[in-house]
C-alpha cells in the first residue's frame, strides 16, 4: 500500500515544487524489476539506480567496476516495474569523466535503452564540461558530491568528508556550480550535517542527503542495507528497518530441513 493519495508520476519538476513548501523526498535504490515494483508500490518519491549495485548485486568491493551495459541492464529491469517514482540510473565510473563526448553518449545510452528519467555523476567542477553537455541534450542530472565513492582510490578511505574549511568552501562552490549549470538535485554523502543544511540553504534545487544530517531536502538509502540484507556494512548514518538476512536464511533453513525430512512436497502440492 502506499502511502501517497495521488500516484501521479513524479517529475524534476515535482521534486523542486516539494523543495519549495518544505515537504521531504524519499529516495532508495533498486536494481532489478520485483524489488522496484515493491519500492515504487510503497510510495517512494525517487529510485536510484545507483552504482552501488557493483557492492550490492555484483559482490565487488568498490563501485569502479561495474559497466555501462550493466547499469543498463539494471536501469532497463527498474523502469520496467516503476510507475509513479522517478527513476535515476547512474553514469559509472569511467563513463564520463575523459571527456564530454564520451558523457553525453554514455548519458545518450542510458536515457534509450532503460527508458530513465535522468542520470546521476559524481564531482564539480572537474566534470562541469561533461554536465554542460549532457544537459544541453535535454537529459536531467541530478549531481552527486561529498563522499565520491568513484574516487576511493584518490581518498583511500570512506571517512566523512569536507571536514576541513577548504574541503567544505570547494563543495559548496560545486554544489553552486552545479545548479548554475541546470542540475535538478544534488546528493550529498557523509559530509557534517551543519553543511549539509548550509548547502541546502544555498542552492535553490533539492539537496538529498546520505549521512549529510536532517537539514536537507530530502534522505536516500541503499535498499539492501535498509531492509538489514547487508550485515556487514554499519555506519552511524544508517537506519535498518527491518532484519531481513535472519528472516531469509529462516526460511532458506526451514525449506532445507522440510526436503530433507521430506515433508515437502506434501500430497496438496504435487500433480
Ligand atoms: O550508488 C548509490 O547507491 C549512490 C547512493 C549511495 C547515493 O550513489
Amino acid at each position: 500500500m502506499s502511502v501517497h493519495s495521488e500516484n501521479r508520476k513524479v517529475t524534476t519538476h515535482r521534486l523542486s515544487e516539494m523543495k519549495l513548501r518544505g515537504e521531504k523526498i524519499s529516495m532508495l535504490t533498486a536494481y532489478d524489476y520485483s524489488m522496484a515494483q515493491l519500492v515504487d508500490e510503497a510510495g517512494i518519491d525517487v529510485i536510484l539506480v545507483g552504482d552501488s549495485a557493483s557492492n550490492v548485486m555484483a559482490g565487488n568491493e568498490t563501485t569502479l567496476p561495474i559497466t555501462l551495459d550493466q547499469m543498463i541492464y539494471h536501469g532497463t529491469s527498474v523502469v520496467k516495474a516503476v510507475q509513479r517514482a522517478l527513476v535515476v540510473v547512474d553514469l559509472p565510473f569511467g563513463t564520463y569523466q575523459g571527456n564530454s563526448r564520451e558523457a553525453l553518449s554514455s548519458a545518450i545510452r542510458i536515457m534509450k535503452e532503460t527508458a530513465a528519467d535522468a542520470v546521476k555523476l559524481e564531482g564539480g567542477k572537474e566534470v562541469l564540461e561533461s554536465v554542460n553537455r549532457i544537459l544541453s541534450a535535454g537529459i536531467p542530472i541530478m549531481g552527486h558530491l561529498g563522499l565520491m565513492p568513484q574516487s576511493i582510490h584518490k581518498f583511500g578511505t570512506y571517512t566523512v568528508r569536507a571536514k576541513e574549511e577548504a574541503e567544505a568552501e570547494k563543495l559548496i562552490s560545486d554544489a553552486q556550480l552545479l545548479e548554475d549549470a541546470g542540475c535538478f538535485a544534488i546528493v550529498l554523502e557523509k559530509i557534517p550535517a551543519k553543511l549539509g543544511k548550509q548547502v541546502a540553504e544555498k542552492v535553490k534545487i533539492p539537496v538529498i542527503g546520505i549521512g549529510a544530517g536532517g537539514g536537507v531536502d530530502g534522505q536516500v538509502l541503499v535498499i539492501h542495507d535498509l531492509l538489514g540484507i547487508t550485515q556487514q556494512f554499519s555506519p552511524r548514518f544508517l537506519r535498518r528497518y527491518h532484519n531481513l538476512a535472519a528472516e531469509i536464511k529462516g526460511a532458506v533453513g526451514n525449506y532445507i530441513t522440510d526436503v530433507k525430512s521430506q515433508d515437502f512436497p506434501n500430497e496438496k502440492e504435487q500433480y
